[in-house]
């Protein structure tokens, strides 16, 4: 029978629908590619605006999961997802990054043996308690095809035994920030909208568990704040709203004059407030690197980063320390634009031959 391969894509969280969107035209030209949400991100902010404006087929079935502690979240989506699957009977099932939702698609496509492709394969923090990082090594061990945005991500899965599968195919972030280029500098409304000058602010965001889920890193977040010699636009997470309000730390970012809060952004407004900040200051993985692709500095709020390229580029590991966050605003370095698509076929194009080649 000559017919195209039934393909599911399993997201639930924003930078997933971004890895998504690069993929999605081309898959669909050669597939039956069917989108499946589990319903990990919700809010209209979190996610209907990210397809709305990432033009993403509406998906085949949302789980509405919605939010709870890590247990029933992926237990949730477990007995879900899993009827889905028997019911649309994929050949392949896609699973993207490191979410709780790549934790559940990767091992109800394992038990149903179901061949798993793990976009963003490979990435490690070696910080073992991490909740992505037991995500991401899942997927990795029980996924068939392993795309890997950078060579280091392929090393580590070698060193960990995987030697079958593991395919460099760059970053599918990189090529839809790539293919929108021109979009996200037109814009300069959202600079006017926050009265902030390009180049004279820094954005900032954070949402891990290890920044937010502790009182004592909020309120040196609030300090890193208020210490900085520029306006910090602040797009905050949901999670981020919830603690601060939980161990009532209102007080100490309110009354910063120069901290402008503001609802999460969909992807262009983003990319477009990254572009013309001084500086980017994030505990975001996918951030990182799209400020540094735009040529904007990072300073990432983190003690490590799975993207260890980026540390010759201009991200700066600084911690939640205020002191090392001032001396590395002051002496910001030019960022050199990094290019993550090897030489030759776009990571889009390499992704999809790969899938066609095993499935044939
Ligand atoms: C998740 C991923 C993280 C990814 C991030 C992208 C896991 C373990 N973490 O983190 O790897 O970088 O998405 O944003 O899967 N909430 C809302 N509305 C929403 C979504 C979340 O209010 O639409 C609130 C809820 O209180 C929820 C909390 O945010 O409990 C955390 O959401 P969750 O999906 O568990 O983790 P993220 O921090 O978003």
């Amino acid at each position: 029978m000559n017919r195209s391969p039934k393909i599911l894509s399993i997201v639930g969280a924003r930078p997933q629908f971004i890895k998504l969107a690069a993929l999605t035209p081309g898959l669909a030209r050669v597939s039956q590619h069917e989108i499946i949400h589990t319903g990990q991100h919700y809010d209209e902010a979190m996610s209907g605006a990210f397809f709305r404006s990432l033009k993403l087929p509406k998906p085949k079935v949302n789980l509405e999961v919605g939010s709870g502690s890590h247990g029933e979240m992926t237990g949730r989506m477990l007995v879900e997802l899993e009827k889905v699957v028997i019911r649309r009977k994929p050949e392949m099932l896609l699973v993207y990054g490191d979410t709780n939702s790549t934790l559940a698609g990767a091992l109800v496509a394992a038990k149903l043996g179901i061949p798993i492709g793990h976009i963003e394969a490979g990435m490690r923090s070696f910080v073992r308690d991490m909740p992505e990082e037991i995500n991401r090594k899942v997927a990795d061990h029980l996924s068939s095809l392993h795309f890997c945005a950078s060579k280091t991500a392929a090393g580590n899965l070698k060193r960990e035994g995987i030697k079958e599968g593991i395919i460099y195919c760059g970053d599918l972030m990189f090529e839809l920030l790539d293919n929108s280029r021109k979009r996200i500098a037109k814009d300069q409304s959202l600079l006017k909208k926050y009265k902030l000058t390009s180049k004279g602010y820094i954005l900032a965001t954070v949402h891990r568990a290890a920044t937010t889920d502790d009182r004592a890193s909020l309120v040196k977040l609030a300090k890193i704040f208020e210490s900085s010699p520029l306006p910090i636009l602040f797009p905050i997470h949901p999670r981020t709203v919830a603690r601060i309000r939980q161990f009532r730390l209102q007080r100490a970012f309110m009354p910063i004059p120069h901290l402008k809060t503001t609802d999460p952004f969909e992807y262009f407004d983003l990319m477009n407030v990254a572009l013309h900040a001084k500086a980017v200051m994030t505990d975001s993985g996918g951030l990182q690197k799209e400020a540094l692709f735009l040529g904007t500095p990072v300073l990432t709020l983190r003690e490590e980063t799975e993207w260890v390229e980026t540390l010759k580029q201009g991200n700066r590991l600084v911690g939640l320390d205020a002191t090392k966050v001032k001396k590395t605003l002051a002496n910001l370095s030019k960022v050199q634009k990094i290019n993550w698509t090897p030489a030759g076929k776009r990571p889009s194009e390499r992704i999809i031959s790969a899938i066609l080649s095993f499935l044939k």
